[in-house]
Parts: structure tokens; sequence; C-alpha cells
């Protein structure tokens, strides 16, 4: 057939097929594009968890997470100054321990003078409008680097439960604003609610990391807090599985009958179907954390060139407003609210 030289798709084909409904309309100009955006990304959604190491003046680089460093106490304050100023309003705390204070038990984390507590009352007594939420879960501070107390293969939940119960009145007694049981032992929320009132804590938030998964996306994190090398096994039997769905809203639902004041989906990007789900089910306060591999695979291949990565970063974290996310815990969040203050 000859080819012909008359338009396929004429104004009229298109008139006939669209009816005068294009959606490209309000797409057109940047003052359209913002007066039609469903989903914003504010500094308020930002939770900027900080790597602590023994020491002064120490700033260590994670070599898996491009970036970020392991900072002293001295240099946490100084961030913690920089965050406020940013209008940042809480971290999140995780100690690299040092391997000579690591036990079977994880007895460190009981120690009123641990590095997270000395960083509580660091960054407390420096006053500023910022809150501080601390992990509970003995991994940083096992030789073993499991989450829980172990008796042979196995992790025992009630006997956890009880040392995650002190580890978390450590953390109070230091300025803990936020608690936040990573460990996913069951009952812990409970158990840990029950302790806090009992000692009169009754105001402390309690950020449950409700449906958390057995993630290779926590790798960049173990390097970080020194675990990678020492962790024996998996943590299987007691991190969710990725395949499973109606299970988390089951952890979440028992997390919030426990007493959680907000809960956490963690990884964040690869599971965003669980943090619509949760967010539509349970309308509580909801977080999700782009965990150390989310960011080691936006920052390697943005240092790659294959990506622009001020703009994956962004993206990534609309996306999780979009599915529901109250909040998000980033490694990125200095960053981005350098970028939100400047207006990008
Ligand atoms: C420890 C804990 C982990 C993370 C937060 N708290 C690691 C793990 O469960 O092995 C991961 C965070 C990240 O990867 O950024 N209970």
């Amino acid at each position: 057939r000859p080819p012909s030289r008359s338009p396929l798709v004429t104004p009229q084909t298109m008139d006939d097929l669209l009816g005068g409904r294009r959606m490209r309309r309000n797409r057109r100009a940047d003052w359209s594009r913002r007066l039609v955006r469903e989903t914003t990304l504010e500094v308020d959604d930002l939770i900027w968890p900080m790597f602590l190491v023994d020491g002064t003046g120490v700033r260590q680089a994670v070599p898996s997470m491009p970036g970020v460093e392991r900072l002293s106490v001295d240099e946490a304050v100084r961030e913690a100054e920089y965050a406020a100023s940013l209008s940042i309003p809480a971290l999140a705390l995780f100690p690299y321990t040092d391997p000579t204070l690591r036990d079977a038990t994880g007895s460190e984390a009981l120690n009123p003078q641990n590095l997270v507590c000395r960083a509580c009352r660091a960054i407390k007594a420096a006053g500023l409008n910022i809150g501080l939420i601390t992990d509970v879960a003995l991994d940083p501070y096992t030789s073993h680097g499991h989450d829980g107390l172990m008796k042979g293969e196995t992790i025992l939940n009630d006997e956890t439960v009880d040392q995650l119960c002190r580890q978390a009145l450590n953390q109070v007694e230091a300025g803990a604003d936020v608690i936040a049981p990573s460990d996913m032992m069951d009952g812990r929320v409970g158990a840990i609610r029950q302790s806090l009132d009992g000692e009169g804590h009754r105001d402390v938030q309690i950020m449950s990391y409700a449906a958390k998964y057995a993630s290779a996306f926590y790798g960049p994190f173990r390097d970080a807090v020194g675990t990678s090398k020492t962790l024996v096994g998996d943590k299987r039997t007691y991190q969710m599985d990725p395949a499973n769905t109606d299970e988390a809203l089951r952890e979440v639902e028992l997390d919030i009958e426990e007493g959680a004041d907000m809960i956490m989906v963690k990884p964040g990007m690869p599971y965003l179907d669980i943090v619509w789900r949760v967010k539509d089910a349970f309308r509580v306060p909801t977080y999700a954390y782009q965990v150390s591999g989310e960011y080691a695979m936006i920052s390697a291949a943005a240092a790659n060139g294959w990506l622009d990565g001020e703009r994956a970063m962004l993206e990534s974290l609309m996306a999780f407003k979009r599915a529901g996310a109250d909040g998000v815990l980033t490694y990125f969040a200095p960053k981005v609210a350098e970028l939100l203050k400047r207006g990008c």
C-alpha cells in the first residue's frame, strides 16, 4: 500500500474520541499543577533516624549508606540543633555499641549511661523543640545480633518482653519522648505501656513497629549498628513474612489494642500496599520507614549518575504520603527539609 499523506488522526477524530475530555489541560502550567495537587510533602512529615557512636567530635562514615555518619553525642546535639532549625519534628536514635559491651542478654540496653541515654540527656539539655524517639530492641546490644534473648536457636518471647520493658524505662528516664519497639515480640506494646504507666510515665507515647517484615533491605542498617557480621541466622521467627498482608492488619490491630499511639510499617517503598491497607482500616497515625536499603539503592544509583537523586528522593517520599502515611522515617530527612525550605 502506498504511504498516504493524509493524517490518520484528524482533529475531528480526536474530538469524537475524547468528547472534550482532555486530562492534559490541568497539567499545562506550573500554577495549575500546583492547584490540582492532591498530596503534599512537608517538613512536618519527616523523622530523622540518627546513628550514635562513642567519643567526642567523631563523625564516622557508614560505607553502605553514603552521606550517613555515626555521630558522637556532642555531634548528635549539633545535628539535633540543625534539625530543629529546619523544623524537623523528631529524631530516631540508634546506637553503635562498642563490641566489648555486647553480651548474650544485651545488658548494655539497661545501662543508664549507654549511648542512647547519654544522647537523650544531652539533646534534652539543649532545650530544643524536637521529639526524641528511641528504638526498643536488643540487637545493638547483643553478641548474637538478635532483638531478643536466646535459648539455643530460639528467641524467647516472654523473657525478652521483660527485658524490653526495662530498656524502655531506662530510655524514658533519660528523656525519650516516644518509645518505639522494633523487636516484634508478642505482647510487648501492652507490657511496655503497663510498665511505663506503673512508673508514672503515662504521657510517654508509643510508636510501634507494628508491621515489620523480615527484609533484606535492612542490610546497611546492620552495618551502621555493627550487627551484620555477628547476626546468627535470620529474624524470620519474629519478623513478618514478606508474603503476608492480612497478618499485618492483625499485628496493627493488636498493637492498637495494647496501647500504641502511632504505628509503623517497615520497610517502606516495597510495602506501600500495607501502608495503604493499614491506614484505610484503622485511621490511626501511621508512619512508614524508608529503611537503610532503600536509602542505599537511591543513593548508589544517584552516585552512578543512573538517576536524579534529588528527584527520586522527593518522589519516593511523596509516594508514602499518597499511600496514606502521616510521616516517614528517612535518612534523607535533613536533605529533604533543606530542599523544602528552599521551596523545591
Ligand atoms: C532493630 C532495627 C532494625 C531496623 C530498625 N530497628 C534492623 C533489624 O530489624 O534487623 C532497620 C532500619 C533500617 O534498615 O534502616 N530492631
